[in-house]
């Protein structure tokens, strides 16, 4: 293959990313992880199916940086994911540490890449591998709202009994409880879902939306979601590997679009080969916009607190 990325942490996440982008033959991949033969041990194994699954892509695993360099994009998941009772945000500490060495490790070896941000709290770490690496804004872009999205779209099409394929959803804002899931912007064969249902079960399909990463930990008790989070990771990889030009809702680096300045937070963004190409501002109304600044207050609120953490 003549791409390559790398995704840091072969965990639940990481090591789902690698095979959607391995099976989807868009690049060779380089699975990077602390605990020793784990990295080494998934790969391999995904190489094996790769007879099967038929894919050429090269799929290693290491538990040193030797092999990343000259990465087109670096995918971070490395971290802690939540448990039960635990928020987010409550990850802080413990993953700002993780990110931030991982990126230095990763910024250093391909100066050029594209980082995309998984780990949690997703707007805040964005910030910490931000300044870790020193790239452009333009390529450091955080993983959520196509997440967000797809849990709202998910549920739209099992309220209407549609097929998923029919449906459209933006969800912007912070990766947390404040996301705001936009009802007016989703659609159903382009039509909007405020003409399909009523008011009061659209609250009922964005309260689940907000809740969508808590109801999943709440079942699996041990850890979060992965399989929805690796294939919208790996959406935003497939627009930038192949210049697509998709506009998918992701964290991005705003200085002054929706009046939020210097500051990670989910907006619908045109992702192409140079990253997050173009923010793109639609027209919010006044109770859209309030939702989306209180938003920003809350990520605000993260960012200040990593400059307590040092
Ligand atoms: P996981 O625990 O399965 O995997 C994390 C991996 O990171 C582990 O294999 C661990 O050994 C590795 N790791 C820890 N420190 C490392 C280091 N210094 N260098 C390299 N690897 C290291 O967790 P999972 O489920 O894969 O989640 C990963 C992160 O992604 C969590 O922070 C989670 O909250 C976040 N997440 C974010 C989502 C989003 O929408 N932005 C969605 C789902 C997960
Ligand atoms: C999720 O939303 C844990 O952020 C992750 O599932």
């Amino acid at each position: 293959m003549d791409k390559k990325v790398t995704v840091i942490g072969a965990g639940n996440v990481g090591a789902t990313a690698a095979q959607r982008l391995a099976e989807k033959q868009l690049c060779d991949v380089v699975l990077v992880d602390i605990v020793e033969g784990v990295p080494q041990g998934k790969a391999l194994d995904l190489t094996q199916a790769a007879a099967i699954e038929k894919h050429d892509s090269r799929v290693t695993g290491a538990n040193t940086y030797d092999g990343t360099t000259q990465s087109d994009i670096v995918i971070i998941t490395a971290g802690i994911p939540r448990k039960p009772g635990m928020s987010r945000d409550d990850l802080i500490s413990t993953n700002a540490g993780i990110v931030g060495n991982v990126t230095k490790e990763v910024a250093s070896r391909s100066p050029e890449a594209i980082i995309i941000v998984v780990s949690n709290p997703l707007d805040a770490m964005c910030h910490v591998a931000f300044d870790a690496c020193g790239f452009p804004k333009e390529r450091v872009i955080g993983m959520a709202g196509v997440l967000d999205s797809a849990r709202f779209r998910a549920f739209i099409a099992m309220e209407l009994n549609v097929s998923v394929e029919n449906t459209h959803a933006f969800v912007l804002g912070g990766h947390g409880d404040t996301m705001v899931p936009l009802p007016r912007y989703s659609t159903v064969a382009g039509i909007p879902i405020t003409e399909l249902l009523a008011q009061e079960r659209i609250d009922a399909l964005v309260d689940r939306t907000r809740n969508g990463g808590a109801e999943i930990v709440g079942l699996l008790k041990t850890g979060s979601a992965f399989y929805a989070p690796a294939s919208a990771a790996v959406e935003m990889a497939e627009s930038i590997l192949k210049d697509k030009k998709k506009i998918l809702p992701c964290a991005a680096y705003l200085q002054g679009e929706y009046g939020i300045q210097d500051l990670f937070i989910g907006v619908p963004v045109k992702l192409g080969a140079k990253g997050a190409e173009e923010i793109i501002e639609i027209t919010l109304t006044d109770a859209e916009n309030q939702a989306l600044q209180k938003s920003a207050a809350a990520v605000q609120e993260l960012k200040d607190l990593l400059k307590t953490l040092g």
